[in-house]
């Protein structure tokens, strides 16, 4: 649990490290992008896939009711919610999930609401598919990022939105929703028959005096007009064993995204992921509670830098996920000035604001999932290269 610790990670074929060439055009960036952290998975964890994996056998294999009363036990434990065995369902992954949630209740041409700005492949689930994007922007107000119920009151009523994709926590601006926005959310899509997708894969990454809520959890009403995707993956850092799962307490709703998975075949999953899920939470929260003291420290760290330093740079503290949604307007660039900035000269490599919707110009993401010692480092060559231009 030496969260200090530098790890290398060459050699593992991280997206993370291998990807920046492509995305950045060098490999001279500290890479702060995608949502993953540059720590060891718990112990518990490593320990759970050598045990399975000094087993020479990998042919397919299926989930055993641990892994079930696993998820059970974690929801009841971390979010208080009190889940059914039978509510829950594996899936390959988050974003699969809700490509197989826009197929099986959406049609080509209907329409799907997101709250941009929001985590990108949101507006690809829909625009791949054939089914049409209808915006609910976000409010980024001085108490930080809102819903806009009234626009969404409006759009909701139009017959061809079918489904609501919520981001819950909010990637990138960090909102944990709370449960009056919760609930008259909740209500507005149920009156006009949305059904609610809401993605809660960082669900476990809260601090501070907020708690999430698992949006099914509110109601009787809430539980049967959603699908909750969750997963062990931000959590644990065990992206790469694509293994999650959805809460369906919904037996139609459910039976219907069963059926995608079966035609897609994607139901025998990945055996290590769900040794690993069950390890970790059975065995991970001891971690994870160290995990989140440190990741609070680097967001207040990098919170301090930038008021000491460059305080012209709004910053949104975020409630949850090591996400960090910082706002460079004041630096009067444009968004391809901006990029190659943080590229060229601060040597940084970070996600490009305008991908997660055009709410995002100006924008940059910065991942602090990683050592304290990288973190000032980057700030430090931001802080440079920031002085080069603005006095
Ligand atoms: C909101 C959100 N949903 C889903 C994912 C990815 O989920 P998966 O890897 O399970 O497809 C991410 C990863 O960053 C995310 O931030």
């Amino acid at each position: 649990m030496n969260f200090d610790k530098i790890i290398d990670r060459s050699g593992t074929n991280a997206l993370k490290l291998e990807f920046r060439e492509r995305l950045f055009g060098t490999n001279e960036v500290i890479p702060l992008w995608v949502a993953d952290m540059d720590f060891k998975a718990p112990q518990q964890v490593v320990e759970a896939i050598r045990k399975r994996a000094a087993h020479p056998m990998y042919g397919y294999t299926s989930r055993d009711e641990d892994f079930f009363q696993a998820i059970v036990d974690w929801q009841n434990k971390r979010h208080s919610w009190n889940v059914s065995r039978e509510w829950v369902e594996f899936m390959p992954g988050v974003v699969p999930t809700l490509v197989m949630a826009v197929q099986a209740f959406t049609s080509e041409g209907d329409k799907v609401v997101i709250q941009p700005p929001v985590y990108p492949p949101f507006f690809d689930v829909v625009k791949d598919h054939g089914r049409i994007i209808e915006e609910n922007p976000l409010i980024d107000t001085e108490y930080g990022y809102r819903m806009d119920f009234e626009h969404l009151e409006k759009i909701t009523t139009s017959d061809d939105v079918k489904i609501m994709i919520l981001c819950h926590p909010h990637n990138p601006v960090g909102r944990v929703w709370n449960r009056e926005e919760l609930t008259r959310l909740g209500s507005i899509c149920q009156k006009n028959n949305v059904l609610i997708v809401s993605d809660e894969i960082h669900a476990d990454l809260v601090y501070g005096d907020q708690s999430h809520i698992p949006l099914a959890s509110i109601s009787s009403e809430l539980a049967d007009n959603s699908i909750t995707c969750m997963a062990p993956s931000k959590t644990f850092n065990i992206a790469g064993l694509n293994t999650s799962y959805v809460i369906v307490p919904n037996e139609k709703i459910r039976k219907s995204l069963q059926k995608k998975l079966k035609a897609y075949h994607l139901f025998t999953g990945n055996m290590f992921g769900a040794e690993a899920l069950k390890a970790a939470y059975k065995e991970g929260e001891t971690w994870l509670e160290a995990l989140l003291k440190y990741i609070k420290g680097n967001i207040e760290y990098v919170m301090d830098f930038f008021e000491q330093n460059m305080p012209e740079v709004r910053v949104h503290k975020p409630e949850a996920t090591y996400l960090m949604w910082l706002d460079f307007s004041a630096w009067k660039m444009s968004d391809a000035q901006l990029r190659k900035f943080m590229i060229e000269k601060a040597g940084l490599g970070l996600n490009y604001g305008p991908t997660f919707g055009s709410q995002g110009q100006n924008f940059q993401r910065l991942n602090v999932a990683s050592s304290r010692k990288v973190i000032e480092k980057a700030m430090a060559q931001l802080l440079e290269a920031r002085n080069q231009i603005v006095k």
